[in-house]
C-alpha cells in the first residue's frame, strides 16, 4: 500500500465509527441510495454481481443486495466495514463486506456485471489510468464500470460571495492553488469539528475519466452531467455550474 493511501485510510478511520449512512428503516423500506440516473446506467440487479468500493458503509450494496444482487463492499477503513456488516445482520441480507485498498484488490474479486464507486470515492484513488485498467479486468464481459461523482469543476471552485467564485485547486494538474476547501470536506468533519488528519485526495476531470475509459478498452456508454444550486451554497448562479456527473464504461463482449 502507498504512503498516501495509508495515510488516507488513517484519516478515515479517524472518523468512520461516526459515519453510518442511511437508517435500516430507509434501506429496508426501499428508500433511495442509488439514484433513478444511476440506475439507468446500472441496468437490472437481481441475480448479478455488484461490486461497490471505496464503499464507506455499503449503503449502494446494501441496497442493490436486497434487490437480489450478489454484492461484495471493499472499504479501507475497518470502522466502515463494521457498521456496515452490522447493518446488514439487520436487514438479514447477505453482503461480502472486505477491509481492503481499492487500489489492491485481492484477486478473487473480479467477473463484476457492476463495479460501482461514488460521491467523494474516486478522489482517494492515486493514480487513475492504473486503478481504472485493474477494474476493467475485474468486470464480466458486458459489465460496466459505473462512476458517480462530485464533478471536477465543483471540486475546484469555492464560493467566495453571491457574485464569486475562487479557484482552489487546477482543474488540469494534481495542485491547490488556494486554500483547501473546508465545504468539502466529509460532513462528519463538519459536524464533529474532528481533529485535521493528514491526507491526500486527487481531482480527477472528465477528459482523465473518459481517456482511462478508452485506455483500458472500456466502451462509453454513459457520460452525463447534473446541476445542483445547494452545492454551491451562498452562490447566486449555482444552478448554471455542473455539481455532479455519472460516467460508465462496458467491457466488450467479446474482448
Ligand atoms: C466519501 S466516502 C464514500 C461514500 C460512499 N460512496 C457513500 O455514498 O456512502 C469515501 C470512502 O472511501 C474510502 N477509501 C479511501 N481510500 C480508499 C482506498 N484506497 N480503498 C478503499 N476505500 C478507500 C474511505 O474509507 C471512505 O469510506
Amino acid at each position: 500500500m502507498s504512503e498516501i493511501t495509508r495515510k488516507n485510510g488513517r484519516y478515515w478511520e479517524a472518523m468512520a465509527g461516526h459515519r453510518r449512512g442511511e437508517t435500516v428503516e430507509h434501506l429496508r423500506s426501499g428508500g433511495e441510495v442509488i439514484s433513478p440516473e444511476e440506475l439507468a446506467v446500472i441496468g437490472p440487479v437481481a441475480g448479478r454481481r455488484f461490486l461497490q468500493v471505496a464503499a464507506s458503509v455499503g449503503d449502494a450494496a446494501l441496497s442493490v443486495a436486497l434487490q437480489g444482487a450478489q454484492a461484495v463492499a471493499v472499504d479501507i477503513a475497518p470502522s466502515h466495514v463494521a457498521t456496515g456488516r452490522a447493518k446488514a445482520a439487520e436487514l438479514g441480507v447477505e453482503v461480502d463486506f472486505r477491509v481492503g485498498d481499492m487500489t489492491a484488490l485481492p484477486e478473487d474479486l473480479t467477473g463484476f456485471d457492476t463495479i460501482y464507486i461514488s460521491w467523494g470515492g474516486l478522489c482517494w484513488v492515486p493514480d487513475l489510468p492504473v486503478w481504472v485498467a485493474d477494474m476493467a479486468t475485474r468486470l464480466s464481459p458486458g459489465g460496466r464500470l459505473v462512476i458517480a461523482e462530485h464533478h471536477p469543476v465543483w471540486e475546484v471552485l469555492s464560493v467566495a460571495g453571491p457574485d464569486l467564485l475562487a479557484l482552489s485547486a487546477s482543474y488540469f494538474e494534481q495542485t491547490w492553488i488556494g486554500e483547501r476547501d473546508l465545504a468539502k470536506e466529509p460532513q462528519v468533519v463538519k459536524e464533529l469539528g474532528l481533529e485535521w488528519q493528514p491526507h491526500r485526495a486527487f481531482v480527477w476531470n472528465l477528459g482523465d475519466v473518459i481517456s482511462a475509459f478508452l485506455r483500458a478498452g472500456l466502451v462509453v456508454v454513459a457520460l452525463q452531467e447534473f446541476g445542483d444550486r445547494e452545492m454551491y451554497p451562498g452562490f447566486a448562479h449555482g444552478q448554471h455550474l455542473p455539481s455532479t456527473y455519472i460516467a460508465a464504461g462496458e467491457r466488450p463482449k467479446c474482448d
